[in-house]
């Protein structure tokens, strides 16, 4: 009894207690401030909260404050909202031009800082030495052209850095120096053409590394050398014509390297053995040598489709034991020469659409899943052009020239779900043409 009735005052002092700290929560009017350190102020349309009407908690550790109207982060602006104990500011979709050299003293807690989609041209150099435990800092979609090489000299615990979008046409060697936490890092789409060769040196951590939309014209000498730990690389539509894979780290443990767009015309033999997907598409490929690829033992996706001018060399894909996904589309490839393919991969989608191949020779690729050869130049297919293809799901032979078909061309597809001849010249088939087949369609 007595234990019950201590229980119940002490419920009624603490729901007690939680309805006064409600009301005493200083909060903006134009926010809304679910406890003493969140508060909410998102696409309000407002210029500036002045200190004279309004005030925040000064425990307050997370501000999101995007979508409104502030146009400049001066020495005071922060300061007068008395937040120093912020560890997240969230000031995206703003019309900040400018952001002086005080207007982060006395944030020293503040580890995420979003400055996305502004219109920020000017950071001065010094800003952001008031932030030793900045880990995230983003940057995207401003008018930055340069960054000044003390800008983020003091970030040591700097780990997600976003300048993308923006028209930065150089960085300087010592720009990311003291980042030496840094793990994911993006400058895509901005105007860089040259890149010194030691910019990256002390990312050991790095893993993902987006180059994508520059107007980078070489991958050389050490540039990578020091990031071991790379795991995503993205140059995709920039000017490249050397593609030096001596830029690497020996053991680099990259997997995913997407180069498409650009204007690399031979692939040496590529030694980055991890791998797992290679992207070279729109590329200006003339041939493929032989086992251009053997060092790949893991690559599962390779795309080399569109505008490369393809010629496919005999064991041009050697050694590409677990290639799952194979992609020669529009290109000019007139031989389609079952050689080139190594015999043992596990499963894999072929993709040779928008080609000039008018003839099958035998297809010895087994393990065959998805086969599209639609919009080619073949004119008939022969007596069992397709018997080895036991696992063979999905084939397209659409927009060719066929005008014929052998009563046993599609013999031994005993597992096809799907197959597409339209848009050919055919005006005739004989029924027996699917007999061994009918019964999975
Ligand atoms: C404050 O509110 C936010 C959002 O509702 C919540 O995620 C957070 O856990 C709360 N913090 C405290 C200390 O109650
Ligand atoms: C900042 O706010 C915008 C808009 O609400 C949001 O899309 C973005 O994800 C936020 N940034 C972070 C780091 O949460
Ligand atoms: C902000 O930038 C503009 C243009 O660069 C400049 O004229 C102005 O003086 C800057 N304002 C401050 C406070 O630095
Ligand atoms: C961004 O700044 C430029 C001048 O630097 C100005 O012309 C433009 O109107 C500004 N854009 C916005 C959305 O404020
Ligand atoms: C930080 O980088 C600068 C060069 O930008 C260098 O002089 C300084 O020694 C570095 N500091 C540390 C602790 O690495
Ligand atoms: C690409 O690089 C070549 C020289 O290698 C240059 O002539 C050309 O203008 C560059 N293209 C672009 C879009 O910068
Ligand atoms: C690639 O770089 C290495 C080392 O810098 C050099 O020896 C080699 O000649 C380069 N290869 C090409 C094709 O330029
Ligand atoms: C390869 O890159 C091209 C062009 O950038 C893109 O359209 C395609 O989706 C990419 N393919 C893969 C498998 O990522
Ligand atoms: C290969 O590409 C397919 C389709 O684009 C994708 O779903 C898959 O995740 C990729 N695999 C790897 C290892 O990149
Ligand atoms: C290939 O390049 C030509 C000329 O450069 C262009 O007209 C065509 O659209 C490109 N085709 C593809 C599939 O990208
Ligand atoms: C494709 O190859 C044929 C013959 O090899 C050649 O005449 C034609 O110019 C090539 N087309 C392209 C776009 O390179
Ligand atoms: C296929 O038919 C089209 C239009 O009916 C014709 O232009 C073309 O020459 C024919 N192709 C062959 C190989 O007979």
């Amino acid at each position: 009894m007595v234990v019950m009735v201590i229980v119940l005052v002490f419920l009624h002092l603490t729901v007690k207690q939680v309805k006064t700290d409600e009301i005493r929560v200083k909060c903006p009017s134009v926010c809304n401030c679910p406890n003493r350190t969140v508060a909410i102020c998102n696409n309000q349309r407002i210029d500036e909260i002045s200190p004279d009407r309004d005030s925040f908690e000064s425990s307050l550790e997370k501000l999101e404050f995007s979508g409104n109207k502030l146009t400049l982060l001066d020495d005071d602006t922060l300061l007068e909202w008395k937040v120093s104990n912020l560890r997240s500011l969230n000031l995206s979709g703003n019309r900040i031009v400018n952001i002086t050299r005080y207007a982060f003293q006395g944030f020293g807690q503040l580890e995420d800082l979003d400055l996305s989609r502004n219109n920020v041209s000017s950071i001065h150099f010094e800003s952001f030495l008031f932030l030793p435990k900045l880990a995230v800092l983003r940057l995207a979609g401003n008018r930055l052209t340069e960054i000044h090489p003390v800008t983020f000299t003091e970030l040591f615990h700097l780990r997600h850095l976003d300048l993308s979008n923006n028209i930065i046409s150089e960085i300087h060697r010592e720009t990311f120096f003291n980042n030496s936490d840094l793990e994911w890092l993006s400058l895509a789409k901005n105007e860089i053409s040259e890149i010194d060769p030691h910019v990256f040196q002390n990312q050991r951590k790095l893993s993902y590394l987006d180059l994508s939309e520059n107007l980078i014209t070489k991958i050389e000498g050490e540039l990578f050398c020091y990031n071991r730990k790379h795991e995503t690389l993205l140059l995709a539509s920039n000017n490249i014509s050397e593609f030096n894979a001596s830029a690497f780290h020996k053991g680099s443990e990259l997997s995913d390297l997407d180069v498409s767009r650009n204007r690399i015309e031979v692939l040496e033999s590529l030694t980055l053995l991890s791998l797992k997907s290679l992207n070279v598409s729109k590329n200006s490929l003339q041939s493929l040598r032989s086992r251009s690829f053997s060092n790949l033992k893991d690559l599962r996706n390779l795309s080399l489709a569109r505008n490369n001018t393809l010629e496919i060399n005999d064991e041009a894909f050697y050694g590409l034991e677990k290639l799952e996904y194979l992609d020669l589309s529009s290109n000019n490839i007139s031989e389609f020469n079952a050689s080139a393919f190594h015999k043992e991969s596990e499963r894999s989608d072929l993709d040779v659409s928008r080609n000039r191949i008018e003839i099958l020779g035998s297809l010895t690729l087994l393990s065959l899943e998805s086969l599209d050869i639609s919009n080619n130049s073949l004119r008939s297919l022969r007596s069992r052009s397709f018997s080895n293809l036991k696992d063979l799901r999905y084939l397209s032979l659409a927009g060719n020239n066929i005008l014929e078909i052998n009563d046993e061309a599609f013999y031994g597809l005993e597992n096809l779900e799907y197959l597409d001849l339209s848009s050919n010249n055919i005006t005739d088939i004989s029924s027996s043409v699917f007999q061994n087949m009918l019964h999975q369609m």
